[in-house]
C-alpha cells in the first residue's frame, strides 16, 4: 500500500480527494493537516466522510508528516505550498502540488501575477504540468507534479489541440469562463457568502486573474508562439462546475467538422475527455473527472465549449490521475 498525507484536509478539495483515495485499492491514508490545535475528528470537520476512515487532523511538521507518507497531497494556497513541499521533497515523499507554486515555468512571472518572491524558485522550470492528456509522459514516475488550475484545465483541453494542429490563430484568444462558488475554497470571503453571491451573476478580477499566465504558458507551447489570451473568469452561484466558453479565428477555411474531428483525433483514446456534439453543461459531469467539449463555427469565429467539476477534474480528480501515473498504476484508477 501507498501511503499518502493530505496537506490543507480542512478544505474542500481536501474533501473530494478523501472520497477518492478511500476507494483507491493501492492507497492508505494515514496522516491529515490542519493548522487547528485540537485536533478535529475527520467527521467533524467533513461530516460527509463520518465512518468511511477513523484519523484526527493535525498540526504536523513536515518531517513528522514525511515519516507518516510517502506520497502527500498539498491542498494548500500558493506560497504557503511551496515552502513545505521543497521540504517533503527532501525527505524523499513524492508530491502532488494543487497549488499555483510549481505550474509556471518563469519565476519572474509567478512574482508578477502572485506578488509573493518564490521559496523553491530553482524546480519550476522542471516540474511537470499535470495535465495528463497532454504531458503524460512528463508525469510518469515523476517526484512533483504540479495540478493545474481549474480555469486552465478547462480551457486548455479545448484550445490546445486546435493550436497544436494550426486549425486556429494564437492571436486573438478570448476566453470566458463561469465557475461554481466553491472554486474559491471553504475559506470565508464576504463575496462568496450566500447572500452576496446568490442570486447573481458577476465578472471578477477582469484582466488580472492568476490564471492567465498558465493558460498562455501551456497554450503558448502548442501554438510554439507567445499566447496572449483575454480571460473572463465570473462567479456562479453554484456549488460546483466550470463552462469555458472560447473564442479564437478559424485558419485556412477550415469548418465546425474539421475543428471537432481534431479534438475526436486528439482525445479518441482518453478516458476521460469526451468530445460530443451536443452542447455540454456542468450537470453532466458534477462529480466525475470528465471534459466535456465541443465546438461550433459563428460568423467566422470558431467557439468551443467545455465543462468540467472544478473539484474533481479541475482538482481532486486531476491529482488522482497524477498520482496513479507516477505510480504506473492503472491511470483510471478509483476514477471510474
Ligand atoms: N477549489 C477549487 O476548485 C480548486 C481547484 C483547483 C485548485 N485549487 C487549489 O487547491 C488548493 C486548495 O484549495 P481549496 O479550495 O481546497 O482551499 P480551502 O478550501 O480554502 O482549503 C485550504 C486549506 O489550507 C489551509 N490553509 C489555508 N491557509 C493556509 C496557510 N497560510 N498555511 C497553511 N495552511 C493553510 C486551511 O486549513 P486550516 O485552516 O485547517 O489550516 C484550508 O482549509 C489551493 O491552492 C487552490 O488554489 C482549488
Amino acid at each position: 500500500m501507498i501511503r499518502a498525507a493530505i496537506l490543507g484536509a480542512t478544505g474542500y478539495t481536501a474533501r473530494e480527494l478523501l472520497s477518492l483515495l478511500l476507494r483507491h485499492p493501492e492507497v492508505e491514508v494515514t496522516a491529515l493537516t490542519t493548522r487547528q490545535e485540537n485536533r478535529p475528528t475527520l467527521a467533524e470537520i467533513h461530516p460527509s466522510l463520518r465512518g468511511r476512515l477513523d484519523l484526527v487532523l493535525e498540526n504536523l511538521t513536515p518531517s513528522e508528516v514525511a515519516q507518516r507518507a510517502d506520497c502527500v497531497f498539498g491542498c494548500l494556497p500558493h506560497a504557503a505550498s511551496a515552502a513545505v513541499v521543497c521540504e517533503l521533497l527532501a525527505a524523499g515523499c513524492r508530491v502532488v502540488d494543487f497549488s499555483a507554486d510549481y505550474r509556471l515555468n518563469d519565476p519572474k512571472i509567478y512574482e508578477q501575477w502572485y506578488k509573493v518572491e518564490h521559496p523553491d524558485a530553482a524546480r519550476m522550470p522542471e516540474t511537470p504540468y499535470g495535465l495528463p492528456e497532454l504531458f503524460r509522459e512528463s508525469i510518469r514516475g515523476a517526484q512533483l507534479v504540479a495540478n493545474p488550475g481549474c480555469y486552465p484545465t478547462s480551457a486548455i483541453l479545448a484550445l490546445a489541440p486546435l493550436l497544436k494542429a494550426g486549425v486556429v490563430s494564437p492571436q486573438g484568444i478570448v476566453i470566458d469562463s463561469k465557475s461554481g462558488v466553491s472554486g474559491a475554497g471553504r475559506t470565508p470571503k464576504p463575496a462568496f457568502h450566500f447572500p452576496e453571491c446568490n442570486e447573481s451573476l458577476a465578472a471578477y478580477a477582469v484582466g488580472q486573474h492568476r490564471h492567465t499566465p498558465e493558460i498562455d504558458q501551456v497554450l503558448g507551447t502548442f501554438a510554439e508562439v507567445e499566447t496572449s489570451v483575454v480571460f473572463t473568469p465570473h462567479l456562479i452561484p453554484m456549488d460546483r462546475g466550470i463552462l469555458t466558453t472560447a473564442y479564437v479565428d478559424p485558419v485556412g477555411g477550415v469548418d465546425a467538422d474539421a475543428v471537432l474531428d481534431v479534438l475526436r483525433q486528439q482525445y479518441q483514446n482518453e478516458p476521460f475527455v469526451r468530445v460530443i456534439d451536443k452542447l455540454p453543461n456542468t450537470k453532466n459531469v458534477s462529480h466525475t473527472n470528465f471534459c466535456d467539449i465541443t465546438a461550433r463555427l459563428v460568423r467566422g469565429k470558431v467557439v468551443t465549449i467545455s465543462v468540467i467539476d472544478n473539484l474533481i477534474k479541475g482538482a481532486s480528480g486531476a491529482a488522482v490521475q497524477n498520482f496513479n501515473l507516477m505510480y504506473d498504476l492503472p491511470e483510471t484508477t478509483a476514477l471510474l
